[in-house]
């Protein structure tokens, strides 16, 4: 197998917050992301899955460098990140690009989309401006937009164009890597499926490594070579996208797959979890997930259990899973 692109080992991003009513509150640490440990390799999806809250963000976040780790070891291509604003982040920076859900923040409304496309270069100094103009031109064109689209503002584009637009500029330096942040939830339903297949054909010519953020279950399976689930800022199952789906281990991700909207849904029931996520600032014992768990006995309220093996390769973090290699 070729070099991990990115390795992140046991990221850890907690939080100093005052916890409490306003007279009565205290310090206390909120666990934002609490030991994510994943490898990606290039030209591979890695989708993260989980409710809101659950640390995605932050975990992305922390994969660029965005956010320092409280602990922790991101590697890119073998090299520890170095801290956030130095030189040689500027430049690993190029091989790791981040899209976010929502283009119309992520575009300055008051420069022609053109000239945003081509800011990376300006930024890091890099060609002649015709050569910056045509390498633009180009990359519109890859992502299936036209060049009469670069003089246009962002607000004369519609929304999936505007992700194009997105997309485009964080192509430009070539990375290796793109961190999407439901890059499709702020679009219509019927331009989703076009910026997917868009990022898939991407994929497939440049050899693209995309850590894939989605509340939308059904196309994270579509995407991702391996699926993580995060609970409460940690990863409680990861694996093949299909057999994660199909036969989910974990409570958790079962409760998950329950609710995804089955057109014909025959024999599952839906699963309701008991109560709210709990609070990331006061995680239960043992295993975070043992209040709300409905199949959970005395020792998932003492002891955290690892994510250990299945035997189809699959890992998963559940004193009751069967199957799962004692660690
Ligand atoms: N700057 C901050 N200060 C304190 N807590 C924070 C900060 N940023 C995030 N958090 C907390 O960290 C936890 C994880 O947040 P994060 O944004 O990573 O969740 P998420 O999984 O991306 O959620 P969503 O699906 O809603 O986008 C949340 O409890 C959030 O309130
Ligand atoms: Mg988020």
């Amino acid at each position: 197998m070729s070099e991990p692109l990115l390795q992140a080992e046991g990221l850890v991003r907690h939080y100093r917050i005052r916890h409490g009513s306003r007279l009565f509150s205290h310090p206390a640490t909120l666990r934002a992301v609490d030991g994510v440990s994943f490898t990606l390799q290039p030209g591979r999806t890695l989708g993260l899955v989980g409710e809101s809250g659950c640390g995605k963000t932050t975990t992305a976040r922390l994969v660029l460098g965005l956010l320092p780790l409280t602990e922790g070891e991101i590697r890119l291509q073998g090299e520890t990140l170095p801290q956030a604003g130095s030189m040689r982040w500027r430049e690993l920076r190029r091989v790791m690009q981040m899209v976010y859900q929502d283009p119309l923040a992520a575009l300055d409304r008051r420069i022609a989309v053109g000239r945003q496309v081509m800011e990376p270069l300006v930024i890091h100094a890099i060609g002649a401006p015709a050569e910056r103009r045509d390498r633009a031109m180009a990359i519109l064109q890859s992502v299936g937009l036209q060049a009469h689209h670069f003089d246009r503002y962002p607000h004369e584009l519609s929304g999936g164009q505007r992700q194009r637009i997105v997309l485009a500029r964080a192509l430009i330096l070539s990375p290796r890597l793109l961190v999407c942040d439901e890059p499709i939830s702020a679009l219509d339903v019927s331009i989703q499926a076009q910026v997917v297949n868009l990022l898939l054909d991407l994929q497939a010519e440049m050899g693209l490594a995309y850590l894939f953020i989605s509340h939308d279950l059904r196309m994270v399976r579509q995407v991702s070579h391996e699926v993580a689930v995060m609970y409460l800022g940690r990863i409680v199952e990861r694996g093949d996208p299909d057999r994660l789906f199909a036969a989910p281990s974990h409570p958790y991700t079962q409760a998950l797959v329950s609710a995804i909207p089955v057109a014909h849904r025959s024999g599952r029931q839906r699963l309701i979890l008991k109560g709210d996520p709990p609070n990331p600032v006061d995680v239960p014992t043992g295993c975070a997930f043992h209040e709300r768990c409905p199949i959970a006995v005395a020792r998932c309220r003492t002891e955290t259990p690892a994510l250990r093996p299945l035997a189809d390769g699959r890992h998963v973090a559940c004193h009751l899973a069967p199957g799962a290699a004692d660690a």
